[in-house]
């Protein structure tokens, strides 16, 4: 593997690395395969950007041997005009054979266009935006994450099903925040749960909750129910112990909140909070056990969701090139019907949307032996999102 850095010329540090792999002899025989790495190396969502990227190059290195992987970063920040320059630089510039990353769905809203009119393959390897496998889908997008109604949408009912009948929501004010609220509050009403308020703070622009707990503690809620990720996850969750709200109303959430990545910066406050998400590191099958181990060994630290997604996104891209497939067009076919099982459980691409497919778990966060963390309290049935308004012809 070799990595190109932001100024295209060869990272030595990339150069050594490979050396060191000995991947550079096998390279002069292997096929090239050019990458492009679509991430937030700075801003909210940048750490989740680092942990994808780490997944990704373990994910190239255990499945993808047999290929001479060459990648270029490119950061997006999490702003979506700077997201599709670094796209479309990839694609003129570097003329990559298929790009992966994208954390932001605001940032997957700017390029879908791009990627769909230039077929260039995409791999989404977090960004969970709704509209992409489904009525903004497309041939060419892939998406190896979540999307913001699958990680939620179970979530609802499950609520609900505690017997917990009254909930206020918050998220950030963008896309993946309407998204999520949105999934959660129509299967929670549908069983029978009231929203008793509802409000989006602006993104990346808030440091202070303190006006919406207050209206969230005056709400008569029996419980608050929020999206946040990344910089404002950690002071979110520490912001509603320290409001005093946490032993009163009782904190939910999608399992973005309480990341692995992260859990251990928000401390006790984090504690006793129960979200839902596609995978953590406690999960128990041989799969993830040996991901848990390797990346551990990588890196010093557990992986997290997105460290899974970056990791599944490389399988993928090596399962399709395993059948074959070459060049953009043939590889974005091939993606269509990737299926492996790996540390998430049983994973598979929807052909008709391009979604993934995968089961939801409910977690805990609870105080372990070495800091905070997951405790699995359900696995929710797997359930493919209905098509949303995507029309695809089927993979060739
Ligand atoms: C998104 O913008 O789609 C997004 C960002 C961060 C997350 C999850 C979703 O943790």
């Amino acid at each position: 593997m070799t990595r190109i850095n932001k100024t295209s010329k060869f990272a030595i540090k990339g150069a050594l690395a490979a050396l060191a792999l000995g991947l550079s002899a096998q390279g002069a025989l292997a096929e090239k395969v050019k990458v492009g790495l679509l991430l937030p190396y700075s801003g909210v969502y940048a750490a989740l950007g680092n942990d994808i990227q780490a997944g990704f190059e373990l994910g190239l290195e255990t499945f993808g041997k047999e290929y001479d992987f060459v990648i270029a970063n490119e950061d997006t920040e999490v702003k979506p005009p700077q997201g599709l320059a670094k796209a479309r630089k990839l694609i003129l510039q570097y003329k990559v054979d298929v790009m992966a990353g994208i954390v932001s769905s605001g940032v997957l809203g700017a390029v879908r266009d791009l990627v769909d009119g230039a077929k260039v393959p995409l791999i989404v390897a977090n960004a969970g935006n709704d509209d992409a496998t489904g009525a903004k889908c497309s041939p060419y997008i892939t998406r190896m994450s979540f999307s913001n109604a699958q990680v939620n949408r179970p979530m609802g009912k499950w609520l609900a099903e505690q017997g917990v009948k009254k909930v206020f929501t918050l998220a950030p004010d963008y896309a993946a925040g309407r998204q999520m609220i949105d999934a959660f509050t129509a299967s929670f009403t549908a069983a029978g749960g009231e929203i008793v308020g509802q409000e989006y703070t602006p993104f990346r622009k808030t440091q202070d909750f303190g006006p919406y707990l207050a209206k969230a503690k005056a709400s008569g809620a029996e419980a608050v129910f929020v999206f946040y990720a990344g910089g404002e996850a950690i002071s979110f969750v520490k912001q509603y112990d320290s409001f005093g709200l946490k032993k009163d109303i009782p904190l939910y959430g999608s399992g973005f909140l309480t990341s692995s990545l992260y859990v251990n910066a928000e401390g006790p406050a984090a504690e006793g909070v129960i979200t839902s998400l596609h995978y953590v590191p406690t999960l128990d099958n041989p799969e993830n056990k040996a991901f848990v181990e390797a990346f551990k060994a990588k890196t010093g630290r557990l992986p997290s969701e997105f460290s899974a997604h970056g990791y599944d996104a490389a399988r993928a891209l090596v399962e399709a090139l395993n059948t074959g497939a070459r060049g953009r067009e043939g590889i974005a076919n091939a993606l269509r019907s990737v299926s492996f099982t790996g540390p998430r459980g049983e994973t598979s691409i929807d052909p008709a949307t391009g979604n993934i497919v995968q089961p939801i778990y409910v977690y805990e966060t609870v105080a372990g032996e070495n800091g905070l963390t997951q405790k699995v309290l359900a696995s929710l049935p797997v359930e493919a999102d209905p098509a949303n308004g995507c029309a695809m012809p089927a993979p060739k």
